[in-house]
């Protein structure tokens, strides 16, 4: 079982009948998502609120009962995958343009489980760059704005179109050298007018769910 699959499924051991559940997005949260599919059809009764479109169809091809915030107003558990995961468990999210919908229901859940293989272990966050949820409007003064707190933004592309998020925004990626201080730079970012979201979870993380050198799991 490769490291995706073995943290993904473990963070699955915390699902209970009857939870409201967030499914994250992409690869690690896959292997979440195809366990809890599996579950349903075994009888487990869960509701999920997906973090992306692209969750949402998997979650419906799976038959993972869904609900809505018109429907719930919190959720007991949220499982989701990171960029970058430092020793205070902070993170760097949004790799798969998620940030926003992922972050909201991450603040949503009772328990914010994070599901993370080694090679997202990092000592210092900001080697893998930041992205930056911007409004289309004006995208190109916030991007300056953006760079004027220290880092250099790239404007996401996808097959050579700009890349548009499941919210209809555009995606700056913003390498910074090293961040120091995540929360103040959430914070700054959060500031600039145009800045719908940024990838930095501070304090958000409730257990993360990784692999040691010998493949073993821990939780910390
Ligand atoms: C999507 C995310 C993902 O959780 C993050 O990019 C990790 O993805 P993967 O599990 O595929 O490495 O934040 O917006």
């Amino acid at each position: 079982m490769n490291e995706k699959q073995l943290v993904g499924e473990k963070a699955v051991e915390y699902v209970r009948d009857g939870m409201i559940v967030g499914l994250g997005t992409g690869s690690t949260a896959y292997y979440a998502i195809q366990k809890l599919g599996q579950l349903v059809q075994a009888g487990l009764s869960i509701k999920g609120v997906p973090t992306s479109v692209q969750t949402e169809n998997l979650a419906k091809e799976l038959k993972i009962p869904l609900t809505t915030f018109t429907e719930v107003d919190y959720l007991d558990i949220a499982i989701d995958g990171a960029d970058e995961v430092d020793q205070q468990q902070n993170l760097i999210k949004g790799g798969g343009g998620a940030l926003l919908r992922e972050k909201i229901i991450a603040r949503a859940a009772k328990q914010f489980i994070v599901i993370a293989d080694s090679s997202k272990m990092v000592n210092t966050l900001g080697t893998f760059p930041l992205p930056v949820e911007v409004t289309q409007f004006g995208h190109k003064v916030t991007k300056s704005h953006i760079e004027a707190l220290g880092g250099k933004a790239t404007l996401r592309q996808m097959d050579g179109e700009i890349f548009i998020s499941d919210n209809g925004n555009y995606i700056y990626d913003v390498k910074f050298e090293n961040i120091m201080d995540a929360k103040e730079l959430e914070q700054a970012l959060n500031l600039i007018p145009g800045v719908v979201e940024n990838g930095l979870f501070v304090h958000m993380a409730d257990k993360v769910i990784t692999v040691d050198k010998n493949k073993q799991i821990v939780i910390r």
